[in-house]
């Protein structure tokens, strides 16, 4: 409608004037993820942000997605204005896995290898010997195990089962978990299954064991649209948040995509296939972010001693996936 292409047109003029560009997650609306390409940023998952933040010589990066992401673009670029729509656009990870008590787990076991998710604050990142994002983690966890690392892994405990059970690695679980993961149930995805026989199901890895047990392909948001495009079935039923489906319908056109079930109704359930704080990225916050003349509720900023401490574990990350 007028009103959108009005912040369009306005969120348009202002990332040119400003040498900004927007990054921005395939979990955020489809109009956000558009725009993100219309004007040159990207769309992508968590590893490629951080990748794209970090090598686009804008000055300014719009990071439309949830805090840990904008916090990681600030530690890789700290010379760049990190800008979010909002910055209380968090993860239920990063909140269930507060410093001191993950601190205070590490320093009991000081013979482990800490590996930390992504999605966790710039300080659990400090305190982390790796970081990883759900693309590279089974990769890392590999190559710690062949190394005969034993391992604190946090904080989802769902996607820290699945890399355990595919490596067989030594691993202490933090017992984290995504609210929008959590929720897919698999008795109802079989029995969806059973009116799809032909669909694959393509599930992403913060799921529960016995839905990824489900699952013909487990993998990141950016592995599950390459399956999608590379399987050869027509049918997908998928079990990750469903703002996936914009990029994983382009790639896979004519295809048809279905939602993995949730445990709510629709009228009781919060969170349920949609992450409520991938939603927070809206137009309005976006043009908010680059208007404002007050940056408070935008401006990310991470302490310079917990910079360098946490720029290592991510850079071991980065050089690693070269
Ligand atoms: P990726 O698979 O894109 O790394 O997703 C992680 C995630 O949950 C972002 O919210
Ligand atoms: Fe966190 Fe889950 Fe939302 Fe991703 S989808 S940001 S893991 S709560």
């Amino acid at each position: 409608d007028a009103e959108k292409a009005d912040y369009k047109a306005r969120i348009k003029q202002l990332l040119i004037e400003q040498d900004a560009v927007l990054v921005a997650h395939y979990y955020t609306d489809p109009e956000i993820q558009a725009l993100a390409e219309e004007t040159g940023g990207c769309v992508s998952d968590s590893l490629e942000m951080a990748r794209f933040g970090r090598d686009h010589p804008a000055k300014k990066l719009i990071v439309a997605g949830v805090k840990f992401m904008g916090e990681t673009s600030k530690i890789l670029s700290p010379e760049k204005t990190v800008l979010m729509p909002t910055l209380e656009a968090t993860c239920s990870l990063d909140i269930g896995c507060p410093i001191d008590k993950f601190s205070e787990f590490c320093d009991a076991h000081p013979d482990h290898t800490v590996v930390v998710y992504a999605n966790t604050s710039a300080a659990v990142k400090a305190r982390a010997d790796w970081v990883v994002t759900s693309s590279i983690a089974l990769e890392i966890v590999e190559h710690l195990d062949a190394e005969g690392k034993k391992i604190i892994w946090g904080p989802d405990r769902h996607l820290g089962s699945y890399i355990a059970k595919e490596t067989g690695a030594d691993m202490l679980m933090w017992q984290g978990d995504c609210i929008v993961h959590d929720e897919f149930k698999a008795k109802a995805l079989r029995e969806l299954k059973i009116q799809h026989p032909n669909a694959a199901i393509l599930v992403h890895p913060e799921s529960p064991a016995n839905v990824v047990a489900l699952a013909d392909a487990v993998g990141s948001t950016s592995q599950l649209i390459k399956a999608a495009q590379t399987m050869a079935n027509q049918e997908f039923i998928v079990a990750t948040d469903r703002g996936i489906f914009y990029k994983m319908q382009q790639a896979a056109p004519g295809k048809t995509l279905i939602e993995a079930p949730t445990g709510g109704n629709g009228a009781t359930c919060k969170s349920c296939a949609h992450c409520p704080w991938m939603a927070m990225n809206g137009l309005q916050a976006i043009e908010a972010s680059l208007s404002a003349e007050d940056k408070t509720q935008h401006e990310v900023f991470v302490d310079d001693a917990l910079r360098d401490e946490a720029l290592i574990p991510l850079n071991r990350m980065l050089d690693f996936a070269k």
